[in-house]
């Protein structure tokens, strides 16, 4: 049976991740995978998360299972979190997930168990585990375009001209804020005018958003997300807390379907509850306390949206400080555009031969398409990432 298996193309933002750690240069410099690193290149432990752990030590009492869905308290303070008062909380079914993959996994199971001749649209480019988990389900998936290659920017145009071929019953992926891979970001006109589409076909959306609070704020990067959802008759949202809690190996995630229905959300609950069983059973529970127990508590909470808006503002700060290095250094500002996107990324919008000669030549890692994790910077390396960018000849 074993020999009948064949070799899994590589992920390649995981095999950068190997390659980076298998190079012996000290300078190197790691703008691959989308972790928050500080300025001395470590990804902490964030103090209100460690303090919820800490305290849930001397708490738990058993480790007996909790439920198919998940803690009802974490459902209801991530529904908090990523829907303010957008929705009516009857009207939303919920699922703790591993991780904000495990969440985009169950969505499009549950969009195709209703839906078997389902149709998936996604941005061009888009996370490449996107793409890698729609064609391992055997699911239709379609590009709408997204990237303008000449602005840096969002080519808003070229996305309605894309989707005016939605039909009802396709799902459209959208990134709630924080665009991964490129940084651009839609405007809030823009996304009514893509809802508007949305409602007129009759396609469903199906937000993914992990990286609340990395762009402007985490009311403001929810701020389409809860949009969508209130407009929308149905919208499925895919949430991590990886990142903004800081919790990548506790796989945190969850998954909701808003119906704007009481009883069409009983029934999604429903299968949400049995996709979970089927898939592994009981969601993973430690991290979901953690970001449970810090929401709920008012300094905890506190605490974690001081330390996120650090986080943030660094990010910001280095954006600025490259594009206005990369001002000084080409006498032009066609890179102005790093200091506009939003997030953990940026495409810079070079050629791979670029991105390959700054591996070989300076030890800076990037993503082939060009994608930089701006937290792999700070304002040392900032100034030398700039230089070799020029010499590579961008
Ligand atoms: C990324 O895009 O780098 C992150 O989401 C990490 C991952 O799993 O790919």
């Amino acid at each position: 049976m074993l020999g009948a298996l064949t070799e899994q193309p590589a992920d390649k933002i995981l095999a950068l991740m190997q390659a980076f750690r298998a190079d012996p240069r000290e300078d190197k410099i790691d703008l691959g995978v989308g972790v928050y690193k500080d300025a001395k290149g470590h990804t902490p432990i964030m103090r209100a998360v460690k303090a919820a752990e800490q305290q849930w030590w001397q708490d738990e009492t058993t480790k007996s299972y909790v439920a198919l869905a998940g803690d009802p308290g974490f459902t209801e303070a991530m529904r908090n979190l990523l829907l303010g008062d957008a929705v009516a909380a009857d009207t939303v079914a919920a699922a703790a997930t591993p991780g904000g993959t495990g969440a985009v996994r169950l969505a499009f199971e549950l969009a195709r168990m209703a839906n078997p001749g389902l149709r998936v649209w996604v941005s061009d480019p888009t996370w490449p585990n996107h793409v890698s988990i729609l064609k391992y389900l055997g699911i239709d998936t379609q590009t709408y375009r997204y990237f303008d290659d000449a602005t840096c920017g969002v080519d808003f145009d070229g996305m309605m001209a894309d989707l005016a071929a939605i039909r009802p019953g396709d799902l459209v992926l959208l990134h709630g804020c924080c665009h991964n891979p490129t940084g651009a970001n839609l405007k809030m006109a823009e996304w009514q005018a893509v809802i508007d589409l949305l409602n007129r076909t009759g396609a469903v959306p199906m937000i993914d958003i992990a990286y609340q609070g990395f762009g402007d704020g985490l009311d403001e990067d929810a701020a389409a997300t809860r949009l969508v959802a209130a407009i929308c008759p149905e919208t499925l949202i895919a949430g991590s807390c990886s990142k903004n809690f800081g919790i990548y190996r506790e796989r945190t995630g969850i998954l909701m379907a808003v119906a704007q229905d009481t009883g069409l959300r009983a029934v999604a609950q429903d299968n949400l509850n049995s996709l979970n069983r089927l898939t592994y059973s009981f969601p993973p529970d430690h991290g979901a306390r953690l970001v449970t127990m810090v929401l709920q508590d008012e300094a905890l909470r506190a605490d974690w949206q001081a330390e996120l808006e650090e986080v943030r503002t660094g990010m910001l700060a280095l954006r600025q400080q490259l594009a206005d290095e990369l001002r000084r250094l080409s006498g032009s500002d066609r890179f102005g555009f790093l200091a506009q996107h939003r997030g953990m990324f940026s495409r810079l919008g070079v050629s791979p031969e670029i991105v390959e000669r700054l591996r070989a030549d300076h030890g800076i890692y990037m993503i082939g398409d060009s994608r930089m994790n701006i937290a792999g910077l700070n304002r040392e390396t900032v100034p030398i990432l700039a230089r070799a960018i020029i010499d590579a000849g961008a």
